[in-house]
């Protein structure tokens, strides 16, 4: 918690009209206009949108195990560049995150670097093997009080351990993340399953490979009575298995990657590993359909899926390289692009989905709080009207593999609060 007094003069609140805010002792204390106190740091954000802080459900922070590519320290400051009060870290770090031993050092870690609250993920199986359930109720109950359990990077495919796993997590109020891939139909996938994959000699990775899977945990879920969140959704047949099952009243639900946003197979046509994801980058029609999900709320959050790799793992020829892509320090523009800039949401609507919704899913309740007196000084000042070229050496991640070096996008965050502290002020890490 901040001992500082900051008042943010002229914000707009989710994009309304302008107010001041008043953050002491870690709290909002004062929405309003005309608002001062003595000896209080005064922040200029005319012009400024103030968002809650946004809160990613889908990390990678590398640490133990892979910290060329990231650490705790590196990727919770670059989150905090993008505008993040608190990240969830996936677990497929080495050792993975499958004790209370390892959730518990990443969560100190995080406390550590101070940048923004890292809430590990604990993973399903042991190793993520699929083989065994990992210790699952130490984990809840460990000082990381983890409530979100994932084997990210590899799919929970035997029905009979992602029952188990939701039926145990039911216990604590915890959930279960899905990776959906089927791993016999995509044995070897290197790209979208389609025309381009037979054009360009790469193996495809079907849509359907994603599809059954959530259609097989949606019923799951349904029949234990228990939770389940979709990571990394990419197709449209996945939006419409997710309408059908949140018609019913199930209790799904779904993440979507800025890329899957914005960006399409096309660019595999480079041969640039860059553009290398997984699940990877699909059709036109597959990215209006997920803006479309996003939009309706089918698709409750934006989760980043932020994987840094080091220059070795990336750098070599597509089928050698690592899937993954940098996601934190560019999603709330390509969010501003693909969602704001096209009219599906307002900047309400972003607050929504990349705060307020991943907040509830992962059980975190000091963040996603709305903007008022009594809220935990948790929020974003970003600049709509800024447009900034991204540098992948400008970044903060340790890592450089950004899919929009060069490019154009819209917006900038200028500061970020935690617990009324700036972590970021006038767009640089404090
Ligand atoms: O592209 C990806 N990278 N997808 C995953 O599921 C895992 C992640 C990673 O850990 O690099």
């Amino acid at each position: 918690m901040s001992t500082r007094t900051f008042v943010v003069k002229g914000a707009r609140p989710l994009g309304a009209d302008p107010a001041d805010l008043v953050l002491e002792d870690g709290a909002i204390t004062e929405v309003g206009t005309g608002l001062s106190r003595s000896g209080a740091e005064v922040v200029d954000a005319g012009g400024l949108v103030a968002l809650p802080g946004l809160v990613d459900l889908h990390t990678h922070l590398r640490e133990p195990g892979r910290e060329d590519a990231e650490t705790v320290q590196t990727g919770t400051a670059a989150a905090a560049m993008g505008g993040f009060s608190a990240v969830h870290a996936m677990a497929n770090t080495d050792p993975v995150a499958d004790t209370a031993g390892v959730v518990e050092q990443v969560w100190r870690l995080g406390r550590e670097a101070g940048h923004c609250d890292v809430h590990p993920v604990g993973a399903v199986t042991v190793g993520l093997a699929g083989r065994a359930l990992a210790e699952l109720g130490a984990m809840a109950e460990s000082a990381a009080r983890v409530r979100v359990f994932s084997d990210d990077g590899n799919c929970v495919s035997d029905a009979v351990l992602m029952r188990r796993a939701l039926e145990y997590v039911k216990a604590f109020g915890g959930v279960v993340a899905q990776h959906a891939q089927e791993p016999r139909l995509t044995v070897d996938a290197q790209m979208n399953e389609g025309e381009l994959s037979g054009v360009l000699g790469l193996a495809g990775w079907p849509a359907v490979a994603e599809e059954a899977v959530i259609a097989r945990d949606v019923l799951l879920a349904a029949h234990v009575g228990s939770r389940l969140h979709v990571c990394h959704v990419s197709s449209a047949g996945s939006v419409e298995i997710l309408r059908w099952a949140k018609s019913k009243g199930w209790n799904v639900t779904a993440e979507v990657t800025p890329h899957h946003l914005l960006l399409t197979d096309e660019l595999a046509t480079s041969y640039d590993p860059v553009f290398k994801v997984n699940p990877p980058l699909r059709t036109a029609e597959d990215v209006a359909a997920l803006r479309e999900a996003l939009a309706d709320g089918t698709i409750d959050a934006v989760a980043t899926d932020h994987a840094p790799h080091s220059h070795e793992d990336k750098d070599c020829e597509w089928a050698a390289a690592a899937f993954g892509m940098l996601g934190l320090e560019t999603a709330l523009s390509v969010v501003q692009e693909a969602m704001v800039e096209t009219g599906l949401l307002d900047w309400a609507g972003v607050a929504d989905r990349m705060s307020v919704r991943p907040a509830r899913i992962g059980l975190v309740e000091d963040q996603g709080r709305p903007l008022q007196a009594g809220s935990p000084a948790n929020l974003v000042l970003v600049d709509p009207a800024a447009r900034r070229r991204i540098d992948p050496f400008a970044l903060t991640s340790r890592s450089r593999n950004t899919p929009y070096a060069g490019r154009e996008l819209p917006g900038a965050v200028v500061a970020t609060f935690l617990r009324g502290r700036p972590t970021v002020l006038d767009g640089k890490l404090v």
